[in-house]
């Protein structure tokens, strides 16, 4: 542990604050976090937290789950401009224009979408959960918002509804290509190859395993396998480069970053527990409680 990090569990633990860390956050924050995860691993542990304040390392969305779910509390991200570009993709005018288009259909939000979105929409899912959930969802015709790539992934599991997408998605998983995987192959001919269902249709159809980010890390962790292409954001290659240094880790791309996850710093992680620095979440309590249904139901849906 260097300085900056001891002195942040020294005042997490005097100022009763949780960290909580995404995975795609660099590795001396995940070191200090008091839990790291996937954005359902997020979810579940912001609705159980007992700290007073949290201090979310990760995008706004993911503060403002936590913030939804837990009104009481200080809910803190370090970086204001960590945003998500695929969160703000739609609007809720834009929804509420598709709603009238499609009356019948349940509006099923991938977390990466606003407060205000979530107001009107019927359930939340994450990248782990989504499969689950749309299984499990009493709707025969789903409009799916606002990632097209993850809405096509659980379009093929789920052959059996009636799922609508709109074109949005993450930028940073958009970059990788079907080429990149061809000579990602051709160079590691033993790796397996392992992708977030955000990349392109053509990318996660030539994947050995589709998981959210704790998801492949479980997978290369528990794999007999060596060698392993890594087809999501980059920190994963490193995470797992330092858990299992007797295994090799390949990025599919080094274009594969993502600037807002980036943007905290372990030094913005110390200011903000100083309080020198920070940004803290508040809704309004209205909007707040329209959005908690749709994050309450994938709660009960995607734990049972
Ligand atoms: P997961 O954490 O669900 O894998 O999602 C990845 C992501 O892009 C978060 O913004
Ligand atoms: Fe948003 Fe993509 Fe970055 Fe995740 S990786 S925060 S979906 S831009």
């Amino acid at each position: 542990m260097n300085d900056i990090q001891k002195k942040i569990i020294e005042l997490k633990e005097k100022n009763d604050v949780c960290i909580l860390a995404h995975c795609y956050q660099t590795h001396d924050i995940l070191e200090i976090a008091d839990y790291v995860g996937d954005s359902f691993g997020l979810a579940q542990k912001a609705a159980k937290a007992p700290n007073k304040t949290i201090i979310m390392c990760g995008v706004r969305f993911m503060a403002e789950t936590v913030k939804i779910l837990s009104p009481e509390k200080k809910v803190l991200i370090p970086r204001e401009e960590a945003g998500c570009p695929m969160a703000e993709q739609l609007d809720p005018e834009m929804l509420s224009q598709l709603k009238e288009k499609y009356p019948e259909h349940k509006v099923v939000a991938y977390i990466n979408t606003t407060a205000a979105l979530k107001t009107l929409c019927d359930v939340c899912v994450t990248s782990s959960s989504a499969v689950k959930i749309i299984k499990k969802l009493d709707a025969q015709k789903i409009l799916f918002i606002p990632d097209c790539n993850l809405g096509d992934y659980v379009k093929k599991q789920v052959p059996e509804k009636e799922i609508k997408l709109v074109s949005g998605g993450c930028p940073t998983h958009a970059k990788l290509t079907a080429d990149d995987v061809k000579k990602a192959k051709a160079k590691h001919p033993k790796a397996l190859f392992l992708v977030h269902p955000e990349c392109q249709p053509e990318v996660v159809a030539m994947a050995d395993f589709v998981g959210s980010t704790t998801e492949i890390m479980d997978f290369a962790a528990k794999s007999d396998n060596e060698e392993f292409i890594i087809g999501t954001e980059n920190s994963i290659v490193q995470h797992l480069g330092i858990d299992h240094p007797e295994k090799l880790f390949f990025p599919l791309s080094k274009d594969c970053v993502c600037h807002n996850m980036k943007v905290t710093t372990i030094a913005d992680v110390l200011h903000t527990i100083e309080g020198k620095d920070g940004f803290e979440i508040n809704i309004d309590e209205d909007e707040r409680i329209k959005a908690k249904h749709c994050i309450d139901e994938m709660l009960r849906l995607g734990n049972g």
